[in-house]
């Protein structure tokens, strides 16, 4: 039996798809392995949204190849390499071209159906295997991840986008948006509540544009939430034109369907939104984001940020922090514009902000946030929380368990008589600007 390692960079919906491929090749015959170093094949599961990401996956690829030449006594050759992901339908053709490199095969988002045949076929032949076709179809109902236990389950419930962001890269690496239809997602979250699954976290580069057979977003919370078992319902990302009154009334009211939203503001200045082809003006966020708080007071917000895009002035970047003011995020994602091969933005406008300039913004930005952050978990203190038990091993230190609050927000407790999955009242007596502390609260 050939032993795989798998590796994963990115976003969730990479993981989740990691899942994917571990359950395809099982089913294949496959084994996988926890260390590279045991492994006839190593997969590399990467992301292409910034430059760092990809960067990272070169240097990987060659220390695993060099590794493995040493252990060999020289034969390097003999491992074989496969490149998933975003990177596989973005920079195919750089990755098949880099002698240096040797990949064995090359699969993209679309194609991880064909992973035994295109190992087989780069086994055989000894030769390249790549296949980076996108497909309007592809949402993989059919096949059944291989999750790591615990007590969230990712599930994918539309893939690719249609949004075309002039910066961003996945309408490219991940086609079209589909979705699955309701009742094959509901039939899945069952079989997740009876395997002991307590949280679902829906996933889709667009997920509130979700519109499947049998209903929209909205719906589909709706449907899923009635599987017992399942005591919560996380989703991500959504995108801020998305949000129909009807959805909010769901967020708001429905128990099971957690008290946060990720709304990616991506700047705060109307002329970069324009040039970055959102939806969306400062005054329409800003709307957004008291229309979400009235429907609901206390809901978490956390956001994306890119400081340093194409032509922003200092002006147009102090509407951002400005906007970050008015808004106070519970957390914030800031990242410096990267220029990503084959977008809009690549073909249409320079990527001429000064790197040093892109660093005091996100700078400024990141320190900014932490006394935001700081300031909205404090707020937390003396309240008592619906705390769910996540990890009851927890690395740095063995007497404490770490959950998360409704508003995803990470709690420490003292260890105690609980498991994972377990739901506990917490009174929180303590914050910094990443977590909250807290005591069980018994009444
Ligand atoms: N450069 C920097 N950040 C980017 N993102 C997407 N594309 C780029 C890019 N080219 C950020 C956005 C998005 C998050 C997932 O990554 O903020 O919401
Ligand atoms: Fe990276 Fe985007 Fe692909 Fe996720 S979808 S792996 S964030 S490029």
């Amino acid at each position: 039996m050939k032993k795989i390692f798998l590796e994963t960079y990115g976003c969730q919906m990479n993981e989740y798809d990691s899942e994917l491929v571990r359950g395809i090749l099982t089913k294949d015959g496959y084994v996988f392995v926890q260390e590279e170093t045991a492994a006839d094949i190593v997969l590399l599961n990467t992301c292409a949204i910034r430059e760092h990401a990809h960067r990272k996956v070169f240097g990987r690829i060659h220390k695993i190849r060099h590794k493995y030449k040493q252990r060999s006594n020289g034969d390097g050759d003999s491992l074989m390499i496969g490149v998933l992901g975003c990177m596989a339908t973005n920079l195919r053709k750089d990755l098949l071209e880099d002698k240096a490199l040797k990949i064995d095969f090359i699969a993209g988002p679309d194609s991880y159906k064909r992973l035994p045949g295109l190992i087989r076929e780069a086994a055989g032949i000894g030769a390249k295997a790549f296949d980076t076709t996108l497909s309007e179809f592809e949402t993989y109902s059919d096949v059944y991840p291989s999750r790591v236990q615990g007590v969230n389950a990712w599930v994918a419930v539309m893939r690719g986008c249609n949004n075309f962001c002039t910066f961003c890269v996945v309408p490219y690496t991940r086609g079209r948006e589909r979705s699955r239809s309701v009742a094959n997602v509901v039939e899945e979250v069952k079989r997740l509540a009876g395997e002991g699954f307590k949280q679902v976290t829906f996933l889709g580069q667009n997920v509130n544009s979700y519109s499947g057979e049998g209903g929209d977003f909205a719906a589909l919370l709706e449907a899923t939430s009635k599987v017992n078992g399942i005591e919560r319902i996380r989703f991500t990302s959504p995108n801020p034109k998305d949000f129909p009154d009807d959805l909010l009334e769901v967020m708001a009211n429905n128990p099971k369907v957690c008290k946060h939203i990720h709304l990616p503001l991506q700047s705060g200045n109307d002329r970069m939104l324009k040039l970055m082809d959102r939806f969306y003006t400062q005054k329409e966020f800003l709307d957004l984001v008291d229309k979400i708080r009235g429907y609901y007071p206390q809901m978490a917000l956390t956001s994306d940020i890119i400081v340093g895009f194409s032509s922003e002035t200092d002006e147009e970047f102090s509407d951002t922090a400005k906007v970050m003011q008015a808004v106070e995020f519970d957390a914030a994602f800031i990242f410096k514009y990267s220029e990503r091969k084959g977008t809009i933005a690549e073909r249409k406008f320079p990527d001429d902000v000064p790197e040093e300039k892109k660093t005091a913004r996100i700078v400024q930005l990141v320190d900014m946030q932490k006394d935001i952050s700081l300031k909205r978990n404090e707020a937390h203190i003396g309240d008592v929380c619906n705390v769910m038990i996540e990890e009851t091993e927890l690395t740095r230190s063995t007497d404490k368990f770490q959950g998360r609050t409704d508003g995803n927000k990470r709690v420490i407790v003292p260890a105690g008589a609980y498991g994972r999955g377990d739901f506990v009242k917490v009174k929180i007596q303590e914050a910094t600007p990443h977590l909250l502390k807290g005591e069980y609260f018994y009444e």
